[in-house]
């Protein structure tokens, strides 16, 4: 890897006390020193903000009320931020990335890229227009054996796709916690923040992104059962998507986030003409390579045997665990070889990526709301 010939001023809008991804983003961010947090807006609540900016060490003039003022007085500046990352509830991504495009910013957005599949169209337009730099964190693309997955199976190592079952099971909305005060809960379940999106869009998202993501397939069309169980919420908490791939095969994609005891179990299967692929977040460093003989190899993180795509991001030695904050230090390190190295790095996920997860969640809700049958997806 080449030495960096700059650090990335990093802005963040969101990601205040008490968040949950914004300080995964500062870690991911300062990991590989690449980025320094230079500004911010880190809460609606101004005193809080300035709170959090003096914890983060941040000069206080740099810390602003609003994203309208961070990106105006930041343009005026001799040493401008280069990057603004987007953390906060999925109803802002599109203003703030819109505006930030606007002004010649680079964006770093978490996903879902925006509330609804309109915004995130007409978010592409704005990139397309501006020419300027998009990324989502979609952050187990950034796990070194998922990449090590993408490439064996784009190797054919499996032989062709034939079936993949991708399955994201959480458990923490199994019982009303957002009207607990729980504030992840509480917005995650607000269609006025979350989007047209609840499980589909927190994590189904996820799941159909890793699914494309290491199949290198494109979904084109689905059924969908995607329900409400939790008496009362007003977002759908649990979804259940038949797929067709565009090599014909099927798929399933299973998202919920009631399934009671569940922690974070995002699992994929691929099943290839000549094998299977399997990984699962909770065990991230082993991917299992099953063949129809029985018999099962298993890659370890760190291993010899990994492919260039793996190498590239793997920190430590085998043996040594790598985990979420590294998948996630990986998308940075990416971003930061596309700005300054002007590199390539083809595992980052623009706003195409946005634009097809917000058709997934759109259309599977559609779908399931009309008992359609097969429904085409598109874009
Ligand atoms: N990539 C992933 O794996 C992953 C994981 C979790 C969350 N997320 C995404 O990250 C985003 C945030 O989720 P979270 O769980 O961290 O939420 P959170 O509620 O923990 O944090 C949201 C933060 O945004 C701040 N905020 C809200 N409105 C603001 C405004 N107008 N200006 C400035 N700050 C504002 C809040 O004060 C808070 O600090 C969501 O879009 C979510 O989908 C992604």
């Amino acid at each position: 890897m080449a030495m960096p010939t700059r650090i990335l001023r990093l802005a963040m809008i969101g990601g205040g006390p008490g968040s949950f991804i914004g300080p995964v983003h500062r870690m991911a961010a300062g990991l590989d020193g690449r980025f320094a947090l230079a500004a911010g807006v880190f809460s609606r609540d101004p005193h809080k903000s300035q709170q959090a900016g003096a914890t983060f060490g941040i000069d206080a003039t740099r810390v602003y009320g609003d994203y309208d003022e961070l990106l105006t007085l930041e343009r005026r500046r001799k040493d401008p931020v280069d990057v603004v990352a987007i953390v906060t509830p999925n109803h802002l991504h599109f203003p703030i990335a819109r505006a930030a495009l606007e002004k010649g910013f680079a964006v770093i957005s978490d996903k879902p890229a925006t509330a609804t599949l309109v915004e995130a169209q007409e978010l592409q337009r704005v990139v397309e227009r501006t020419g300027g730099f998009y990324a989502l964190t979609y952050t187990y693309s950034g796990y070194p054996l998922v990449r090590e997955a993408r490439a064996r199976v784009a190797a054919g190592e499996i032989g062709a796709v034939r079936k993949i079952i991708v399955e994201y099971s959480q458990g923490w909305l199994s019982e009303r916690v957002e009207l607990t005060g729980q504030r992840q809960a509480q917005w995650r379940c607000d269609p006025a923040q979350s989007g047209v999106g609840g499980c589909s869009g927190d994590i189904g998202v996820h799941a159909f992104q890793l699914l494309e993501f290491v199949s290198g397939r494109r979904v084109v069309e689905l059924c969908a059962d995607v329900s409400t169980v939790v008496a009362g919420r007003a977002l759908d908490d649990d979804c259940n998507v038949l797929l067709r791939l565009d090599n014909g095969a099927p798929a399933v994609l299973h998202a919920t986030q009631i399934g009671a005891g569940e922690r974070n179990g995002l699992r994929l299967r691929v099943y290839g003409e000549s094998g299977a692929i399997e990984w699962a977040q909770e065990s991230p460093n082993r991917l299992c390579i099953h063949r129809p003989d029985g018999t099962t190899q298993i890659v370890h993180a760190g291993a010899s045997a990994l492919s260039p795509a793996a190498r590239a991001v793997t920190r430590l030695p085998s043996g040594h665990p790598e985990g979420y904050v590294e998948a996630f230090a990986n998308i940075y390190r990416d971003v930061a070889e596309r700005l300054i190295e002007r590199g390539e790095p083809t595992a980052l996920c623009g706003i195409e990526v946005g634009v097809r997860g917000m058709a997934f969640i759109e259309c599977a809700l559609a779908n399931s709301r009309a008992r359609a049958g097969w429904s085409r997806l598109t874009p």
